[in-house]
């Protein structure tokens, strides 16, 4: 038995993590639908997911947009059945100057990353609660960041909603426990993928190996689906409302 063997789950947010969560939970056995508004990177790694043996679609998934969730929930629905686990995983970082504090980000920027960021992900959970209540409960997991409990001098609106996440989750932990959901938050800490090493220079991997406790590397997708694979999974069953960092030590959450 694979660890999420008969499982179905929507992977909201494909890109650098969110491919390699999909490629991961398909090969623990998981029928994943990856939505995305890059709907031919979704096709590309659902595409990669089939010709590897796994089970995998891909759909034009606009997180912040109601109607676009609805429609990814129901084809999860009706393509496997049923709902069994929701990864939200998508961002925007227009939030990303790291020249830019709360006296120079501009107000647009700010609106725009809580509509996707902390807005979208409510949405998520909105729609698929419900097929995973139907289903008899399930897990719900967010990707959130070290930058929301980090206290950077940057990125404040993607903190902020990062930190929002936070309590979307231990909302969603607290109330719907006893119709056997669970939801947690992975915070990963500098994942090094394509995107990311095309927007960082040398003095930000510097500070990223500084802040780290594990120095010999950064973070990989892999390290955030092995997490994600597990909250998902029947072995993470008795785990809920949590916050776990997958950042090198860089935070030690009390
Ligand atoms: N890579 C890192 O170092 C790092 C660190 C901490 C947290 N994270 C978090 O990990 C998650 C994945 O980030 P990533 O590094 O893979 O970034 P990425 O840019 O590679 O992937 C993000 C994906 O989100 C999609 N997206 C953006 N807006 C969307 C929307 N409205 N609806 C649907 N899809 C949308 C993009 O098309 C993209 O494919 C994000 O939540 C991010 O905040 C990443």
């Amino acid at each position: 038995m694979k660890r999420l063997d008969g499982k179905s789950i929507l992977v909201a947010g494909g890109g650098g993590i969110g491919a390699e969560l999909a490629r991961r939970y398909a090969q623990e056995g998981a029928g994943v639908l990856l939505g995305d508004l890059d709907l031919d990177g979704a096709r590309a790694v659902a595409g990669d997911i089939e010709r590897a043996g796994g089970r995998a679609r891909a759909i034009r998934l606009d997180g912040a947009d109601e109607d676009s969730v609805a429609a990814a929930v129901a084809l999860a629905c009706e393509t496997y059945g049923g709902l069994d686990g929701l990864h939200a995983n998508f961002a925007t970082f227009v939030d990303g100057g790291f020249d830019t504090g709360v006296l120079e980000l501009p107000l647009a920027d700010y609106d725009e990353t809580m509509r996707v960021n902390a807005r979208g992900y409510l949405l998520c959970t909105r729609h698929a609660l419900p097929a995973i209540i139907a289903r008899g409960g399930g897990s719900i997991v967010y990707t959130s960041s070290l930058a929301a409990d980090a206290g950077e001098p940057c990125r404040v609106a993607y903190a902020m909603s990062k930190a929002a996440v936070h309590a979307l989750m231990r909302h969603v932990a607290a109330r719907y426990g006893r119709d056997g959901v669970r939801a947690n938050c992975i915070a990963p800490g500098v994942t090094l993928h394509e995107r990311v090493k095309s927007a960082v220079g040398p003095e930000f991997m510097e500070w990223a190996l500084g802040i780290a406790h594990i120095k010999s590397r950064t973070g990989r997708p892999d390290d955030i689906a092995s997490v994600g694979a597990l909250l998902l999974s029947d072995e993470g069953s008795f785990i809920t409302g949590q916050i776990i960092s997958v950042d090198g030590g860089a935070t030690m959450r009390p």
